[in-house]
């Protein structure tokens, strides 16, 4: 490429604010656009950086201000161009044609410091801030400081290196902030333009020929799944307390693609729910922090939920009431980068024998999202739900996504127990829960139980 596909080295001023002999006006990056136009993605999810195809990303569209100031106190980031807006400077605000910092993908910088230029909730850019949401919380994906870094061409289903930056679940050319909330399991408009593995395992790779993700789970699913790299026991555990559950796996594709009992992320659950039903807990809409309706969404047997219903900011604005932080799975205080709280039992050295942990419904407030406290508390379906809530965390019966390769025998309602809290009994049986009624859906409570937990046998106990 000559220096004059971008350059006229007799006239300095046809650009009237970088000047540097451009070869035109390069106000929104027009020497980049005359031969790059970005785009991908199908129907709903269709997506250009010049709006041609779909709705142009905030990155083209934004005119928040993005100065020589807005560097985030690296010296070397901010404006280089004299342009002041985000849509003005267009892709100079994250690329730099000569001297780019990080040269592969010609970055000004790191991935997450080209982000926090403006995402870092400075006054002057006034957009949310993420940049804190990562360095201060407890549980945060590894997205920030040195690492691996994501690969544009790496393929979904075969990464190599051991890594969750920005840029695995954002596509900078694509992102926009949409008002409207998204309905499970539509993506945010935030997701746009990113490659992923769909709920049959298939990769979605656009590099290949394939679309992007169309689903939110659909990214999720490129690391715990078939990823080499993925979570794995004991390693995992700087996460929090992880359960050590009956019928373990980390690959997530597999749990919600159980043929038992599972979460309805991928597909819906199509129980008979409500007052009655199978699942006479479940709310008619799952409701935010203060108690109120989460706006457009509703709770039926043909709902679906997203990974980011459980997994988010524990002080993201999606939870209402005097929340205001930002959105998205990137940290929380509450371990596993829960939304809300949820208490799980830590193992006492010897299974069977945990101490009882007193009730709170902050315990479990993940769970009363979606389900009624009040329902569960009055013994709608298991009989003996709250002589157990007073005592044990609901994780260590119930597993939260779903169960690969269970029986219906075994692993109905989620059924799944924490083996180190949940021993054999003093008969060497279990631990075992047997459904008693045992078939899709049916609302009649009968189960039986061998295990020892909390101290106290169980042979073959029924209810
Ligand atoms: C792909 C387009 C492109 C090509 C090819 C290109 N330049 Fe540039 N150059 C730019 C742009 C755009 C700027 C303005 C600064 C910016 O946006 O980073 C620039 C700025 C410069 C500057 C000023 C640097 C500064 O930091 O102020 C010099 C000097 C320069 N180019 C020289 C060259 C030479 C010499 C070549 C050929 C070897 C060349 N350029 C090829 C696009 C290009
Ligand atoms: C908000 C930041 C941002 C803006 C604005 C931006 N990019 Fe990028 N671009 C990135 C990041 C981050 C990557 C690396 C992506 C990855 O690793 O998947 C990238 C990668 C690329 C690549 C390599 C992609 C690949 O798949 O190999 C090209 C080409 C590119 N950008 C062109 C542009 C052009 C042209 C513009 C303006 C029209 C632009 N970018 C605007 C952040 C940005
Ligand atoms: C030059 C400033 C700037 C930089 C640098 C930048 N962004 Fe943005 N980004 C914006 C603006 C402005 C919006 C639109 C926000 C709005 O309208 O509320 C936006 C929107 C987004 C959105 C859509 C969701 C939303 O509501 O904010 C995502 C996702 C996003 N950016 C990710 C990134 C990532 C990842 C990077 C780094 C690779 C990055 N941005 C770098 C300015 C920037
Ligand atoms: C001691 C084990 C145990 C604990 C602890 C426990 N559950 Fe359950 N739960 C069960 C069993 C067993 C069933 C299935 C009953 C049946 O089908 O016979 C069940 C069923 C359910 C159901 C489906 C039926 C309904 O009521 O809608 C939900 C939802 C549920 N539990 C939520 C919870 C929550 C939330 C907690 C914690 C606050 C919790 N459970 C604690 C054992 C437990
Ligand atoms: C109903 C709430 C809920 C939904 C929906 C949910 N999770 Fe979880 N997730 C949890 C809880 C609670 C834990 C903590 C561990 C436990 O209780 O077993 C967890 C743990 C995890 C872990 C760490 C340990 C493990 O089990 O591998 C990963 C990774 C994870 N979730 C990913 C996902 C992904 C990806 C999705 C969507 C495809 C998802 N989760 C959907 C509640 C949920
Ligand atoms: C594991 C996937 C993942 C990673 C890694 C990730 N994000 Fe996000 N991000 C999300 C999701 C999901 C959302 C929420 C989308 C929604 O609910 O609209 C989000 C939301 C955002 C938003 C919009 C925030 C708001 O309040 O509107 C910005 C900006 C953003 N991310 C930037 C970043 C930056 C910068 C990084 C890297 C430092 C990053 N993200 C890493 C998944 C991720
Ligand atoms: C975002 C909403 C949401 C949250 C949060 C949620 N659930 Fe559910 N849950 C549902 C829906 C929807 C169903 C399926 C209802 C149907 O098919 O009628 C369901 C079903 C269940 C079932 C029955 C599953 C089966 O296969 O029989 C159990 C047990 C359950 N949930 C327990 C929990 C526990 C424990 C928590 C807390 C970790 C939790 N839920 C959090 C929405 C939620």
């Amino acid at each position: 490429m000559p220096c004059t596909s971008c350059h006229d080295p007799h006239n300095e001023f046809v650009d009237p604010v970088e000047n540097r002999f451009l070869l035109k006006n390069n106000s929104a990056s027009a020497i980049c656009t005359t031969s790059h136009d970005l785009k991908g993605g199908t129907g709903a999810n269709l997506w250009s950086w010049s709006g041609a195809e779909g709705v142009p990303s905030s990155h083209k569209t934004g005119a928040n201000v993005y100065s020589d100031q807005t560097n985030d106190g690296i010296a070397w980031l901010g404006s280089h161009t004299g342009y002041t807006t985000t849509a003005t400077n267009a892709c100079a605000a994250c690329h730099r044609p000569h001297t780019a910092h990080d040269a592969a993908e010609l970055l000004k910088g790191e991935t997450d410091r080209v982000c926090f230029q403006c995402h870092d909730g400075n006054p002057l850019t006034q957009l949310a801030d993420v940049k804190s949401e990562f360095k201060r919380k407890m549980y945060v994906h590894p997205s920030i400081g040195p690492q691996a870094s994501h690969d544009p061409v790496e393929a979904p289903d075969n990464i190599l290196t051991r890594h969750a930056t920005c840029d695995d679940c954002h596509n900078s050319h694509a992102a926009r902030a949409d008002l409207t909330t998204p309905v499970p399991p539509q993506l945010s408009s935030a997701l746009l333009g990113v490659s992923g593995i769909a709920a049959d395992g298939s990769p979605r790779d656009p590099r290949r020929g394939g679309t992007g993700a169309l689903y939110e789970d659909e990214i999720c699913f490129k690391c715990p799944s078939y990823n080499p790299n993925k979570p794995q026991l004991p390693g995992y555990l700087s996460y929090g307390p992880l359960p050590f559950r009956v019928v373990l796996s980390m690959n997530l594709v597999d749990a919600f693609a159980s043929p038992v009992s599972w979460h309805p992320v991928t597909r819906p659950r199509a129980l008979s729910s409500g007052a009655g039903g199978a699942v006479p807990s479940l709310l008619t809409t799952p409701l935010d922090s203060s108690g109120a309706p989460i706006p457009s969404r509703t709770l039926n047997a043909a709902a679906q939920i997203s990974c980011t219903d459980c997994h988010g900011n524990d002080t993201g604005r999606q939870l209402g009431g005097s929340f205001a932080g930002s959105l998205g799975p990137h940290g929380s205080n509450v371990s596993h980068i829960l939304e809300r709280g949820y208490f799980l039992e830590t193992s006492s050295g010897t299974a069977g024998q945990t101490p009882d942990i007193p009730y709170s419904s902050s315990n479990y407030a993940l769970c009363f999202k979606c389900h009624s406290e009040d329902s569960l508390k009055a013994d709608q379906s298991f009989k003996f739900h709250w002589e157990h809530m007073q005592r044990v965390a609901c994780s260590t019966c119930h597993d939260p996504h779903g169960i690969p390769n269970g029986t219906a025998l075994n692993n109905g309602s989620l059924i799944n127990f924490d083996q180190n809290i949940v021993a054999r009994n003093s008969l060497a049986v279990g631990p075992a829960w047997s459904d008693l009624t045992p078939g899709a859906g049916s609302a009649v409570f009968h189960g039986s139980c061998s295990l020892r937990c909390h101290g106290v046998d169980h042979d073959n106990r029924s209810y």
